[in-house]
């Protein structure tokens, strides 16, 4: 290959960035055997390259895992200090025994999976790149931005209020709607039942259901995003999803039995073992201001691999889309000052889509003290 030839073939043609915009699925039913350079990271950001001190990883480090049963019983004062212990030093903990019916669960992987098996024409009609738009299928991390793309597809459904979203769901495969309702009516039940927990582990409340706040959680808003990543031929080249910190106040992660997930603790990246039928919590950027940096919005990643395709479905928890995000005033005083600045949802929407938020930009961007 002369050398004009090998520069021309980093070069994407217009076809070549049509062809990305469609998605990772997409490109892969078309059977390439290397990863294209539009999704090759510079190689200190390639999950295994020894520049990036991170990554040793962390094998032995285990998350805390949360009992939900537990937290209903006479240990409910051990279980919210564990939870408030898991939310300052990691940000993150698994949780098990919520209660939710595993075919509730089941049902939701098994729509997502179908979703992303459809003929590219049925997935296509859901394209958006309106942030606001009920229902959004999409590729990379935000595809209108990112320089280097991700191996990963999604589809967002957004779900409040659910008579209105629904008629704007995907109408298949013919049970998502359904499914993709009974799983987030749960899943918003289960988040209400954390964020109670997690208020009182602030000292927030005294008792159950005497919070103002509460109200404010009810009425919030909530996303689900069903992560697709296909397996990738050369996976040391790229990543399903780069560091980054979730927005709102809460994430319930629900990852199938392929590994993928890592979270970002003392400096080292560790992996997220699947435990069947349980969720994985994560802080968002919203709580840890709520909290006034008590509880940490901690970065995380996806690594993809190269024999399994990976589903997770992601739920997104926030306040309603016009309250503004600020310390709790009960948690500011003259030992512990308010750290964050008071942010309004449309200027926090604004601000997600006009950079690449690689990193914890955002947060940053609203500390009062470094
Ligand atoms: C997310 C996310 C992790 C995963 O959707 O924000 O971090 O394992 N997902 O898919
Ligand atoms: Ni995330």
């Amino acid at each position: 290959m002369s050398p004009s030839m090998s520069l021309a073939v980093n070069e994407n043609t217009k076809e070549d960035e049509q062809l990305y915009q469609k998605g990772v699925k997409h490109l892969c039913e078309r059977g390439i055997k290397k990863v294209p350079t539009k999704y090759i990271l510079p190689v200190s950001e390639q999950p295994y390259s020894r520049k990036d001190d991170h990554n040793a990883a962390n094998p032995n480090l285990k998350l805390p895992v949360i009992d939900f049963a537990q937290l209903q019983g006479s240990n409910r004062s051990q279980v919210l200090d564990s939870i408030a212990k898991a939310c300052q030093d990691y940000g993150f903990f698994q949780l098990i025994n919520h209660g939710m019916a595993t075919d509730v669960i089941s049902s939701m992987i098994d729509v997502g999976k179908k979703f992303f098996e459809l003929p590219f024409d049925e997935r296509e009609k859901y394209m958006s790149s309106d942030m606001r738009s009920p229902v959004r299928y999409g590729t990379s991390f935000n595809q209108n931005k990112d320089g280097v793309f991700c191996w990963r597809d999604f589809l967002k459904l957004s779900c409040q209020p659910l008579s209105d979203v629904l008629p704007y769901w995907p109408s298949s495969p013919v049970d998502l709607r359904e499914a993709a309702t009974n799983y987030s009516k749960q899943t918003k039940f289960l988040y209400l039942m954390l964020m109670e927990a997690i208020l009182e582990s602030l000292g927030l409340v005294e008792t159950i259901g005497e919070s103002e706040n509460l109200r404010e959680f009810e009425d919030g808003s909530q996303l689900m995003v069903v992560n697709c990543y296909p397996s990738c031929p050369e996976p040391d080249l790229t990543l399903g999803m780069p560091p980054h910190s979730d927005y709102g106040l809460l994430t319930l992660l629900l990852q199938d039995e392929v590994k993928g997930l890592q979270i970002q603790h003392q400096g080292r990246w560790v992996t997220v073992e699947p435990i069947p039928n349980s969720f994985v919590v994560n802080v968002g950027d919203h709580l840890e201001i709520f909290s006034n940096g008590r509880y940490k919005s901690v970065l995380h990643r996806v690594l993809v691999n190269s024999s399994k395709s990976r589903i997770s479905v992601a739920s997104l928890h926030s306040l309603p889309f016009d309250s503004m995000i600020r310390p709790s005033p009960k948690l500011i005083n003259e030992d512990n000052p308010r750290r964050y600045m008071d942010t309004d949802f449309a200027t926090f929407l604004e601000y997600v889509s006009s950079c690449e938020p690689k990193s914890k930009n955002f947060l940053e961007s609203r500390k009062l003290i470094t």
